[in-house]
């Protein structure tokens, strides 16, 4: 999703700039600009279509210099990812801006505008706010006002950096709906959508809050509120350090987050369980008491985080007695409910700056839930400051767009959630201490299955000339057939689709061929035999198997049945171990297909707009 990067020092900020957007490459993007305000006190711009990389060569080819800049990758929404389209967009060569987000009410404004007599260049919803705000500094204006009365006017989200030729040193910041952070330098100040964009030059940040509207100079920061009001904003250091983003030794970021995930789980559960229990307080001080008075549990998020929510609905129901609901953010949020009383709202998102996860947590707020707990991977994020209860996951940044650790962790976050709220709910202490002994074997039992990794690249050949592809599962592993699916087709662009195996009959059975692989994920559990049922009706069809089992459950291997043994593993815990062999088929699958791994086509990893 876009990305902005914008500067004010005394030194030179197109390298900042670009290595800003370098770093904001994982969002997912088409297309990236820059502009900056030369010495002469002209606006300078490149743009360009396709990777930061071919901006780079822009800004090398005909360097653009100056102390003061704004720069931009941006994820198509309005208008198709062209030159003319690509951020910064400028008004008569005076007021250059960045946009993240989408205005919504563009068009009547756009109407306004070009009835006043204003030519637009491009197809975007974000020129209207810059020839807005130009309209405002020809009436007289100073730059903040100008920003202050157009955003004013705007409906949708936005976060946006602004500079003007006639006011150098100056740069203002605006937030609503998109995050944006302010990173602060010795006697220089940036901005950014996401603290890695600016690791390398600053530790501390201010976090905008929703509304806040930000008068940047190289040595001053002012913040007015929604409400316009000067206020104060905590400068936070971050922990993280400009090397937590880099590959390291692999080739992509995925394979590295793959690989991290046994430690990734380590330290989410690290300090949260204890001889044998969880300790509830790891959600907050008020935790014990609000998760012994929840009665239900309606659970909400986007993408891999809403089958992390599906595999919790097992959990909650076997092991709390908590009935639970799973729905997408993009569902919920428009739809009207009925809460029943005491019923936890829980959001699930790695970012914690989806923007459907975000709105649904608003609309929940009204609605009587007892409370909203958030298990999320950014301690900053708009979700973490909005919720009433907070579990952190500890995977780390994740930058490839399919997620891999958040997803380990958040499954390992909400198993930790579970057991706080049985506990109340009469969970015996001895089945709590022998799920948390599952629960600590769990990054031995990771390391052994990303051990099976050369075994599994060799399989991955199979798939590299097919087009279709069907996983199933039955119980909590069907929510990771779904999540073995979506990887293999965000990656691969291989067409996967997941059913729970004892529903093959109700209509993919048709499709089965020895074209189409079936995937299988089939620890020993008290469906296996079913499922192993349903595998003969593959079979029977002359259906390819590719089946994940472990040596109790695993059936008899033959010419077109494939199997892959993994250790055995506590029923419970089961799901968490079977992602892996999942995501490293889809890793290996879409790396001999040579597609852009870490930043498939079309997609985005923190999608801030609706
Ligand atoms: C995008 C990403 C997915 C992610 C989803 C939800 O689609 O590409 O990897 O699962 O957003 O993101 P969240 O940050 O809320 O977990």
């Amino acid at each position: 999703m876009c990305g902005i990067v914008a500067a004010v020092a005394e030194r030179e900020v197109s390298p900042i700039l670009l290595e800003g957007l370098r770093r904001l490459e994982y969002r997912g993007y088409d297309s990236a600009g820059l502009a900056v305000l030369d010495a002469d006190a002209r606006l300078q711009r490149h743009r360009a279509v396709g990777k930061v990389e071919a901006l780079a060569t822009a800004q090398s080819r005909q360097p653009i210099y100056g102390s003061l800049g704004i720069a931009h990758t941006r994820w198509a929404t309005h208008g198709a990812p062209t030159e003319a389209n690509a951020h910064p967009h400028m008004a008569s060569d005076d007021v250059a801006i960045v946009h993240n987000g989408i205005i919504e009410n563009h068009e009547a404004l756009r109407g306004e505008l070009t009835a006043a007599g204003y030519p637009f260049a491009s197809e975007t919803d974000t020129e209207v706010v810059v020839v807005a705000i130009h309209d405002r500094l020809a009436a007289g204006d100073d730059l903040l006002s100008a920003v202050k009365a157009v955003t004013a006017r705007l409906e949708g989200a936005f976060a946006l950096g602004v500079i003007s030729r006639h006011e150098p040193g100056r740069l203002i910041a605006a937030r609503r709906g998109s995050p944006l952070v302010v990173g602060i330098g010795i006697g220089e100040h940036f901005i950014a959508s996401d603290v890695a964009a600016l690791l390398p030059v600053t530790r501390d940040f201010v976090y905008l809050e929703e509304g806040d509207i930000a008068d940047i100079r190289r040595d001053r920061l002012q913040i007015l509120d929604a409400q316009g009001g000067a206020v104060e904003r905590p400068v936070k250091t971050s922990s993280l350090t400009a090397d937590a983003a880099e590959r390291g030794g692999y080739r992509h970021f995925m394979a590295k987050e793959i690989h991290e995930q046994s430690r990734a789980v380590a330290e989410t559960l690290e300090g949260r369980i204890s001889d044998g229990h969880v300790l509830p307080q790891a959600l907050g001080p008020q935790a014990a008491e609000l998760l012994g008075a929840a009665r239900r549990v309606q659970i909400v998020a986007c993408g891999t985080s809403y089958h992390a929510g599906l595999v919790a609905r097992y959990w909650f129901e076997s092991i709390a007695g908590l009935p639970c609901e799973v729905e997408v953010a993009s569902e919920y949020r428009y739809r009207p409910h009925v809460v029943p009383p005491d019923t936890l709202f829980l959001t699930l998102s790695q970012s914690g700056e989806t923007a459907d996860t975000l709105a649904a947590l608003r609309e929940a707020k009204g609605l009587g839930y007892k409370a909203t707990l958030a298990i999320c991977n950014v301690p900053e994020s708009s979700l973490v400051r909005e919720s009433d209860l907070v579990m952190m996951t500890r995977a780390g940044p994740e930058i490839g767009v399919a997620s891999t650790k958040a997803f380990t962790t958040q499954l390992t976050a909400l198993l930790l959630t579970v057991l706080a709220a049985a506990r109340s709910k009469g969970l015996a202490g001895s089945e709590e201490a022998t799920l948390v002994g599952a629960l600590r074997q769990l990054p031995r039992q990771i390391d052994a299955v990303v051990g099976l990794e050369p075994r599994i690249e060799g399989l991955a050949e199979q798939f590299v000339d097919k087009h279709h592809s069907l996983f199933l599962g039955r119980g909590s592993q069907y929510p990771i057939a779904m999540e073995g699916a979506l990887k293999l087709k965000e990656i691969s662009y291989i067409h996967a689709e997941a059913y729970p195996a004892g529903e093959l009959k109700h209509g993919p059975l048709a499709l089965v061929d020895a074209d189409m692989p079936v995937i299988t994920v089939a620890p020993n559990d008290d469906l296996v035999e079913k499922l192993k049922s349903n595998l003969q009706e593959v079979q029977a069809r002359g259906g390819r198997l590719l089946v994940f089992a472990d040596e109790a459950s695993a059936p008899a291997a033959t010419a077109d049945c494939q199997v892959m043994t993994l250790p055995a593993v506590h029923e419970v815990t089961a799901p968490l171990l079977y992602t892996i062999p999942l995501q490293l088929l889809a890793y290996h699958v879409a790396v001999l297909k040579g597609t852009d791994v870490d930043q498939p086509r079309n997609l985005a990893k923190s999608v801030t707009v609706e």
